[in-house]
């Protein structure tokens, strides 16, 4: 049976790594809607489109052509996957990401592109809002420290040099947002799997999700 699995948490937990294995082990294809947003956020930089102007963000939404091509996000047909990890992207994605507007947007992407099922898909709400029937649902967590750390490690491997007590603050400051806002907020599903990361590897969190995925028929 091709399940629908989502992963839920923070930001630095740990989820898009152990998405994309989890996904490449069961042979499922696998959605980050964080890139979604991040994506939007891109063109509302590049548009110099301002992160509280819900209807500006709503058109350029409709103007821009976003799609996922072999599991890489294109934005106009330019492959995105480093420019919307930037600093300047990770200020701004949280405020774009609270309008319902655009939540219901994306959400509705998100839904289509899981409809045939065989698919891992993480974020804040995946199993939550956007997928709430799941066959698997999961909630990665780790400390604070371990996020940024591994935060930290991501940027200075792309160049971006940046302090880490710089890097732990903002963290802290998007997990408020992202828990505080009203629609889609970061939350543990209903039913969901609590899984806290830190100190374990990569290998050991697939493992345990697959473990799971494989006895509920994935
Ligand atoms: O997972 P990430 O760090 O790439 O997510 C970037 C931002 O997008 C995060 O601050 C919250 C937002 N986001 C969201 O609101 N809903 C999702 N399903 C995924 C991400």
């Amino acid at each position: 049976m091709r399940l629908r699995i989502t992963i839920d948490g923070p930001a630095g937990a740990g989820k898009s790594t152990v998405a994309r294995e989890l996904a490449q082990a069961l042979g499922y294809g696998y959605l980050d809607t964080g890139a979604m947003y991040r994506a939007l956020t891109l063109a509302a930089l590049r548009a110099g489109v301002s992160a509280e102007d819900e209807a500006g963000l709503g058109r350029l939404l409709a103007e821009v052509d976003l799609r996922l091509e072999h599991g890489r996000l294109r934005l106009d047909g330019e492959d995105v996957a480093d420019d919307i990890r930037q600093p300047a992207v990770d200020r701004m994605v949280s405020q774009v990401a609270a309008h319902p507007s655009v939540r219901q947007s994306l959400v509705a992407r998100q839904r289509e592109i899981a409809s045939q099922g065989g698919v891992v898909m993480d974020g804040r709400d995946a199993g939550s809002v956007v997928l709430p029937d799941a066959e698997c649902k999961f909630f990665l967590t780790a400390s604070l420290a371990a996020r940024a750390g591994r935060r930290h490690r991501e940027l200075l491997a792309q160049g971006v040099r940046i302090d880490i007590a710089d890097v732990e603050r903002e963290m802290a400051s998007r997990d408020a947002q992202d828990e505080m806002r009203a629609v889609g907020a970061l939350k543990v599903p209903d039913g969901a799997i609590v899984v806290d990361t830190t100190g374990l590897g990569v290998a050991e969190v697939v493992d345990r999700l697959l473990t799971y995925c494989r006895e509920r028929g994935a």
